[in-house]
Protein backbone atom coordinates (compact mmCIF):
# COMPACT_ATOMS: atom_id res chain seq x y z
CA UNK A 1 0.00 0.00 0.00
CA UNK A 2 1.60 3.18 -1.03
CA UNK A 3 0.76 6.30 1.15
CA UNK A 4 0.42 9.45 -0.93
CA UNK A 5 0.04 12.71 0.01
CA UNK A 6 -1.10 15.87 -2.04
CA UNK A 7 0.47 19.18 -2.30
CA UNK A 8 -1.80 21.86 -4.07
CA UNK A 9 -5.92 22.45 -3.68
CA UNK A 10 -6.42 23.75 -7.40
CA UNK A 11 -9.57 22.84 -9.81
CA UNK A 12 -7.37 20.35 -11.32
CA UNK A 13 -6.24 18.77 -8.22
CA UNK A 14 -10.05 18.29 -7.30
CA UNK A 15 -11.25 17.63 -10.97
CA UNK A 16 -8.54 15.01 -11.62
CA UNK A 17 -5.79 13.90 -9.24
CA UNK A 18 -7.84 13.35 -6.18
CA UNK A 19 -10.08 11.01 -8.04
CA UNK A 20 -8.02 8.96 -9.20
CA UNK A 21 -5.85 9.03 -5.90
CA UNK A 22 -8.68 7.84 -4.84
CA UNK A 23 -9.64 4.82 -7.20
CA UNK A 24 -5.95 3.51 -7.36
CA UNK A 25 -5.73 0.52 -6.03
CA UNK A 26 -2.97 -0.15 -3.68
CA UNK A 27 -2.91 3.68 -2.80
CA UNK A 28 -4.03 5.47 0.12
CA UNK A 29 -4.92 9.07 0.04
CA UNK A 30 -2.92 10.15 2.93
CA UNK A 31 -2.98 13.69 3.63
CA UNK A 32 -3.50 17.12 1.27
CA UNK A 33 -1.08 20.38 2.54
CA UNK A 34 -2.07 23.70 1.26
CA UNK A 35 -0.80 27.59 1.92
CA UNK A 36 -3.97 28.05 3.89
CA UNK A 37 -5.61 26.03 6.83
CA UNK A 38 -9.00 26.35 6.30
CA UNK A 39 -8.78 25.00 2.41
CA UNK A 40 -6.58 22.38 3.36
CA UNK A 41 -9.33 20.93 5.80
CA UNK A 42 -12.18 21.42 3.60
CA UNK A 43 -10.03 19.76 0.45
CA UNK A 44 -9.35 16.95 2.81
CA UNK A 45 -13.06 16.59 3.63
CA UNK A 46 -14.74 16.85 0.36
CA UNK A 47 -11.80 14.68 -1.79
CA UNK A 48 -11.45 11.79 0.87
CA UNK A 49 -8.13 12.95 2.33
CA UNK A 50 -7.47 11.37 5.74
CA UNK A 51 -5.15 14.40 6.80
CA UNK A 52 -4.71 18.27 5.95
CA UNK A 53 -1.86 20.01 7.10
CA UNK A 54 -1.34 24.22 6.31
CA UNK A 55 2.64 23.65 6.59
CA UNK A 56 5.32 21.50 4.40
CA UNK A 57 7.24 20.57 6.96
CA UNK A 58 4.36 18.99 9.09
CA UNK A 59 2.97 17.28 5.99
CA UNK A 60 6.52 15.68 5.71
CA UNK A 61 7.71 15.11 8.84
CA UNK A 62 4.75 12.22 9.09
CA UNK A 63 6.07 9.16 9.12
CA UNK A 64 3.12 7.27 7.73
CA UNK A 65 3.72 9.32 3.97
CA UNK A 66 5.95 7.29 1.60
CA UNK A 67 5.01 9.51 -1.24
CA UNK A 68 4.21 13.29 -2.35
CA UNK A 69 2.42 14.06 -5.27
CA UNK A 70 3.02 17.74 -6.50
CA UNK A 71 0.51 19.94 -8.10
CA UNK A 72 1.38 23.15 -7.86
CA UNK A 73 2.46 25.70 -10.34
CA UNK A 74 6.10 24.96 -12.29
CA UNK A 75 7.79 27.44 -10.69
CA UNK A 76 7.26 25.92 -7.12
CA UNK A 77 8.15 22.86 -8.51
CA UNK A 78 11.85 22.30 -7.44
CA UNK A 79 11.45 23.73 -3.94
CA UNK A 80 9.16 21.32 -3.41
CA UNK A 81 10.79 18.05 -4.87
CA UNK A 82 13.83 18.89 -3.17
CA UNK A 83 12.23 19.28 0.18
CA UNK A 84 10.41 15.78 -0.38
CA UNK A 85 13.50 13.81 -1.58
CA UNK A 86 14.97 15.35 1.90
CA UNK A 87 12.62 14.03 4.07
CA UNK A 88 12.78 10.69 2.08
CA UNK A 89 9.26 10.63 0.28
CA UNK A 90 9.05 9.32 -3.21
CA UNK A 91 7.76 11.73 -5.27
CA UNK A 92 5.88 11.83 -8.39
CA UNK A 93 5.32 15.42 -9.95
CA UNK A 94 3.48 17.69 -11.91
CA UNK A 95 4.39 17.68 -16.08
CA UNK A 96 6.90 19.92 -16.57
CA UNK A 97 9.34 19.09 -13.60
CA UNK A 98 10.52 22.15 -14.06
CA UNK A 99 10.95 25.97 -15.43
CA UNK A 100 14.75 25.23 -16.63
CA UNK A 101 16.76 21.70 -17.36
CA UNK A 102 19.55 22.59 -15.00
CA UNK A 103 16.70 23.14 -12.25
CA UNK A 104 15.39 19.67 -13.18
CA UNK A 105 18.81 17.71 -13.08
CA UNK A 106 18.89 19.12 -9.50
CA UNK A 107 15.47 17.67 -9.35
CA UNK A 108 16.44 14.37 -10.70
CA UNK A 109 19.98 14.01 -9.02
CA UNK A 110 18.95 14.82 -5.32
CA UNK A 111 16.30 12.05 -5.72
CA UNK A 112 18.60 9.47 -6.85
CA UNK A 113 21.13 10.58 -3.81
CA UNK A 114 17.94 10.32 -1.88
CA UNK A 115 17.26 6.66 -3.23
CA UNK A 116 13.38 7.69 -3.98
CA UNK A 117 11.32 7.47 -6.71
CA UNK A 118 11.09 10.58 -9.33
CA UNK A 119 8.15 10.61 -11.77
CA UNK A 120 6.70 12.83 -13.85
CA UNK A 121 2.71 12.96 -14.45
CA UNK A 122 2.40 13.13 -18.29
CA UNK A 123 -1.16 11.56 -18.02
CA UNK A 124 -1.00 11.04 -21.74
CA UNK A 125 1.28 7.88 -21.63
CA UNK A 126 -1.50 5.84 -19.84
CA UNK A 127 -4.50 6.60 -21.66
CA UNK A 128 -5.78 3.04 -22.93
CA UNK A 129 -5.99 4.05 -26.59
CA UNK A 130 -1.91 5.17 -26.21
CA UNK A 131 -1.32 2.11 -24.23
CA UNK A 132 -2.58 0.38 -26.88
CA UNK A 133 -0.79 2.27 -29.53
CA UNK A 134 2.27 1.41 -27.25
CA UNK A 135 1.77 -2.69 -27.72
CA UNK A 136 1.50 -2.28 -31.36
CA UNK A 137 4.33 -0.39 -31.63
CA UNK A 138 6.76 -2.47 -29.88
CA UNK A 139 5.59 -5.60 -31.01
CA UNK A 140 7.16 -4.30 -34.56
CA UNK A 141 3.20 -3.84 -35.63
CA UNK A 142 3.69 -0.38 -38.00
CA UNK A 143 7.14 -2.14 -38.33
CA UNK A 144 9.06 1.61 -38.33
CA UNK A 145 7.34 4.61 -37.28
CA UNK A 146 8.69 7.29 -39.79
CA UNK A 147 6.54 10.31 -38.53
CA UNK A 148 4.31 11.72 -35.91
CA UNK A 149 1.48 14.59 -36.00
CA UNK A 150 -0.16 15.83 -32.87
CA UNK A 151 -2.27 19.47 -32.61
CA UNK A 152 -3.85 20.19 -29.26
CA UNK A 153 -5.83 23.48 -29.20
CA UNK A 154 -7.58 25.21 -25.73
CA UNK A 155 -9.32 28.53 -25.71
CA UNK A 156 -7.69 30.71 -22.95
CA UNK A 157 -9.95 33.35 -21.70
CA UNK A 158 -7.30 35.99 -21.61
CA UNK A 159 -3.53 36.14 -20.65
CA UNK A 160 -3.72 36.44 -16.54
CA UNK A 161 -2.61 33.35 -16.08
CA UNK A 162 0.87 32.30 -14.23
CA UNK A 163 1.97 30.14 -17.50
CA UNK A 164 1.75 33.31 -19.24
CA UNK A 165 5.21 35.72 -17.73
CA UNK A 166 8.44 35.47 -15.97
CA UNK A 167 8.89 33.44 -14.31
CA UNK A 168 7.15 31.26 -16.07
CA UNK A 169 9.48 30.57 -19.26
CA UNK A 170 6.88 28.64 -21.60
CA UNK A 171 2.75 29.64 -22.12
CA UNK A 172 1.61 26.83 -24.64
CA UNK A 173 4.98 25.11 -23.92
CA UNK A 174 3.92 24.28 -20.43
CA UNK A 175 0.23 23.93 -20.69
CA UNK A 176 0.13 21.11 -23.94
CA UNK A 177 3.52 21.43 -25.84
CA UNK A 178 5.87 19.47 -22.83
CA UNK A 179 2.88 16.63 -23.35
CA UNK A 180 2.94 16.37 -27.10
CA UNK A 181 6.74 16.06 -26.70
CA UNK A 182 6.70 13.34 -24.56
CA UNK A 183 4.24 11.22 -26.13
CA UNK A 184 6.19 11.51 -29.60
CA UNK A 185 9.12 10.77 -27.67
CA UNK A 186 7.05 7.90 -26.15
CA UNK A 187 5.44 6.53 -29.65
CA UNK A 188 8.76 6.66 -31.64
CA UNK A 189 10.92 5.28 -28.82
CA UNK A 190 13.75 7.58 -29.01
CA UNK A 191 15.02 11.26 -27.64
CA UNK A 192 14.30 13.97 -29.89
CA UNK A 193 17.74 14.23 -31.46
CA UNK A 194 16.80 18.43 -33.00
CA UNK A 195 14.27 20.89 -32.95
CA UNK A 196 12.99 23.91 -34.78
CA UNK A 197 10.29 26.06 -33.38
CA UNK A 198 8.35 28.55 -34.03
CA UNK A 199 6.33 30.44 -31.16
CA UNK A 200 3.94 33.53 -31.57
CA UNK A 201 1.29 35.14 -29.36
CA UNK A 202 -0.65 36.88 -32.11
CA UNK A 203 -4.23 37.42 -29.48
CA UNK A 204 -2.95 38.38 -26.62
CA UNK A 205 0.65 39.54 -27.24
CA UNK A 206 1.31 37.79 -24.00
CA UNK A 207 4.96 37.63 -23.46
CA UNK A 208 5.07 33.99 -23.38
CA UNK A 209 3.65 31.83 -26.42
CA UNK A 210 0.45 31.51 -27.24
CA UNK A 211 1.23 29.10 -29.86
CA UNK A 212 3.96 26.64 -30.54
CA UNK A 213 4.69 24.89 -33.38
CA UNK A 214 7.54 22.46 -32.99
CA UNK A 215 9.07 19.80 -35.30
CA UNK A 216 10.98 17.49 -34.04
CA UNK A 217 13.76 15.02 -35.59
CA UNK A 218 14.93 11.65 -34.15
CA UNK A 219 17.89 9.78 -34.32
CA UNK A 220 16.99 7.04 -36.79
CA UNK A 221 15.23 9.53 -39.01
CA UNK A 222 11.81 9.82 -37.70
CA UNK A 223 10.24 13.16 -37.63
CA UNK A 224 7.19 14.74 -35.84
CA UNK A 225 5.24 17.72 -36.06
CA UNK A 226 3.30 19.30 -33.11
CA UNK A 227 1.41 22.18 -32.31
CA UNK A 228 0.44 23.81 -29.05
CA UNK A 229 -2.29 26.52 -29.35
CA UNK A 230 -3.41 28.42 -26.44
CA UNK A 231 -5.71 30.89 -28.49
CA UNK A 232 -8.32 28.72 -30.73
CA UNK A 233 -11.52 27.39 -29.97
CA UNK A 234 -11.26 24.10 -27.66
CA UNK A 235 -11.56 21.48 -30.08
CA UNK A 236 -10.74 17.92 -29.86
CA UNK A 237 -6.76 17.19 -29.94
CA UNK A 238 -5.65 15.47 -33.41
CA UNK A 239 -2.96 12.35 -33.47
CA UNK A 240 -1.53 10.49 -36.77
CA UNK A 241 0.94 8.06 -36.35
CA UNK A 242 2.44 7.01 -40.14
CA UNK A 243 4.73 3.54 -39.80
CA UNK A 244 5.75 2.11 -42.24
CA UNK A 245 3.33 -1.32 -42.63
CA UNK A 246 0.18 0.98 -40.85
CA UNK A 247 -1.21 4.22 -39.70
CA UNK A 248 -2.99 5.12 -36.85
CA UNK A 249 -5.09 8.05 -35.81
CA UNK A 250 -6.73 9.62 -33.26
CA UNK A 251 -9.30 12.37 -31.95
CA UNK A 252 -9.36 13.78 -28.62
CA UNK A 253 -7.76 10.65 -27.54
CA UNK A 254 -4.65 13.53 -26.00
CA UNK A 255 -6.04 15.28 -23.35
CA UNK A 256 -8.50 14.56 -20.40
CA UNK A 257 -9.82 10.94 -21.48
CA UNK A 258 -11.98 9.36 -23.90
CA UNK A 259 -11.99 10.29 -27.65
CA UNK A 260 -11.79 7.90 -30.63
CA UNK A 261 -9.01 5.96 -32.17
CA UNK A 262 -8.51 4.52 -35.76
CA UNK A 263 -6.28 2.34 -37.36
CA UNK A 264 -6.15 1.83 -40.78
CA UNK A 265 -8.85 3.49 -41.07
CA UNK A 266 -10.64 0.58 -38.74
CA UNK A 267 -12.29 1.72 -35.16
CA UNK A 268 -10.31 0.47 -32.79
CA UNK A 269 -12.23 -0.06 -29.17
CA UNK A 270 -10.63 0.62 -25.84
CA UNK A 271 -11.83 0.87 -22.29
CA UNK A 272 -12.77 4.16 -21.09
CA UNK A 273 -10.70 4.41 -17.78
CA UNK A 274 -9.20 7.44 -16.39
CA UNK A 275 -5.54 7.74 -17.61
CA UNK A 276 -4.64 9.97 -14.36
CA UNK A 277 -5.77 6.91 -12.38
CA UNK A 278 -3.60 5.04 -14.98
CA UNK A 279 -0.62 7.23 -14.25
CA UNK A 280 -1.07 6.94 -9.93
CA UNK A 281 -1.32 2.79 -10.03
CA UNK A 282 1.79 2.98 -12.56
CA UNK A 283 3.98 5.20 -10.23
CA UNK A 284 2.65 3.05 -7.02
CA UNK A 285 3.48 -0.13 -8.47
CA UNK A 286 7.48 1.36 -9.66
CA UNK A 287 7.56 2.31 -5.95
CA UNK A 288 6.60 -1.27 -4.70
CA UNK A 289 8.88 -3.30 -7.90
CA UNK A 290 11.74 -0.61 -6.67
CA UNK A 291 11.72 0.50 -10.97
CA UNK A 292 11.10 3.82 -12.23
CA UNK A 293 7.89 5.27 -13.04
CA UNK A 294 6.49 5.37 -16.83
CA UNK A 295 8.14 8.74 -17.20
CA UNK A 296 11.19 8.72 -14.49
CA UNK A 297 13.01 11.67 -13.56
CA UNK A 298 15.48 11.48 -16.83
CA UNK A 299 12.55 11.09 -18.95
CA UNK A 300 11.25 14.50 -17.37
CA UNK A 301 14.37 16.55 -17.68
CA UNK A 302 15.09 15.61 -20.78
CA UNK A 303 11.68 16.96 -22.06
CA UNK A 304 12.98 20.38 -20.42
CA UNK A 305 15.87 20.48 -22.57
CA UNK A 306 13.65 19.70 -25.73
CA UNK A 307 11.65 22.66 -24.72
CA UNK A 308 14.93 25.40 -24.08
CA UNK A 309 16.13 24.05 -27.44
CA UNK A 310 12.32 24.99 -28.77
CA UNK A 311 12.79 28.23 -27.53
CA UNK A 312 16.42 28.61 -28.75
CA UNK A 313 15.33 28.07 -31.77
CA UNK A 314 12.39 30.29 -31.56
CA UNK A 315 14.68 33.21 -31.30
CA UNK A 316 17.78 31.98 -33.40
CA UNK A 317 15.01 31.06 -36.53
CA UNK A 318 17.48 27.70 -36.51
CA UNK A 319 17.20 24.02 -35.76
CA UNK A 320 18.69 23.70 -32.46
CA UNK A 321 20.07 20.50 -30.39
CA UNK A 322 18.85 20.10 -27.11
CA UNK A 323 21.49 20.24 -24.54
CA UNK A 324 21.94 17.25 -22.55
CA UNK A 325 23.24 17.03 -19.32
N1 LIG B 1 -1.62 16.83 -16.74
C1 LIG B 1 -2.58 17.71 -16.85
O1 LIG B 1 -3.56 17.46 -17.53
C2 LIG B 1 -2.52 19.00 -16.09
C3 LIG B 1 -3.63 19.87 -16.13
C4 LIG B 1 -3.56 21.05 -15.37
C5 LIG B 1 -2.42 21.35 -14.64
N2 LIG B 1 -1.36 20.48 -14.65
C6 LIG B 1 -0.14 20.79 -13.89
O2 LIG B 1 -0.49 20.88 -12.51
C7 LIG B 1 0.30 21.90 -11.88
C8 LIG B 1 -0.64 22.91 -11.22
O3 LIG B 1 -1.35 23.58 -12.23
P1 LIG B 1 -2.73 24.32 -11.91
O4 LIG B 1 -3.24 24.87 -13.17
O5 LIG B 1 -3.60 23.40 -11.11
O6 LIG B 1 -2.17 25.50 -10.99
P2 LIG B 1 -2.94 26.44 -9.99
O7 LIG B 1 -4.40 26.15 -10.04
O8 LIG B 1 -2.49 27.83 -10.25
O9 LIG B 1 -2.32 26.01 -8.58
C9 LIG B 1 -2.58 24.74 -8.02
C10 LIG B 1 -2.49 24.81 -6.52
O10 LIG B 1 -1.12 24.94 -6.12
C11 LIG B 1 -1.07 25.65 -4.88
N3 LIG B 1 -0.12 26.76 -5.03
C12 LIG B 1 -0.26 27.89 -5.74
N4 LIG B 1 0.83 28.67 -5.62
C13 LIG B 1 1.68 28.01 -4.81
C14 LIG B 1 2.95 28.29 -4.31
N5 LIG B 1 3.57 29.43 -4.60
N6 LIG B 1 3.55 27.37 -3.51
C15 LIG B 1 2.92 26.21 -3.20
N7 LIG B 1 1.68 25.89 -3.66
C16 LIG B 1 1.08 26.78 -4.46
C17 LIG B 1 -2.45 26.22 -4.62
O11 LIG B 1 -3.05 25.47 -3.57
P3 LIG B 1 -3.17 26.17 -2.13
O12 LIG B 1 -3.65 27.57 -2.41
O13 LIG B 1 -4.16 25.34 -1.43
O14 LIG B 1 -1.79 26.16 -1.51
C18 LIG B 1 -3.19 26.00 -5.92
O15 LIG B 1 -4.55 25.76 -5.78
C19 LIG B 1 1.17 22.51 -12.97
O16 LIG B 1 2.45 21.93 -12.94
C20 LIG B 1 0.45 22.13 -14.25
O17 LIG B 1 1.30 22.05 -15.38
C21 LIG B 1 -1.41 19.32 -15.36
Amino acid sequence: MLRLGLVGTGRFASRSLAPAIRGAPGVRFRSVVSRDAERAREFAYREGAEHAHASLGDFLADPDLDAVFVASPDPTHEELVLAAAEAGKHVLCEKPLATSAAAARRMRDACKRARVRLGVAYHNRHHPAHRQLFEWTRAGELVAIVHVRMFFMIQAKDASNWRCRAPNPWWAMAAVGTHLVDLACAIVGEDVEDVFARFSSPVFGAENEEIARLSLGFPKGATAEVGAFMTLPTLPSRLEVLGTKGRVSSEGTVGPGGGTMLRDGAPVAFENVSSYQGEVEDFARAVQEGRDPACSGDAGARNIEVLEAAKLSSRSGRRERPERG
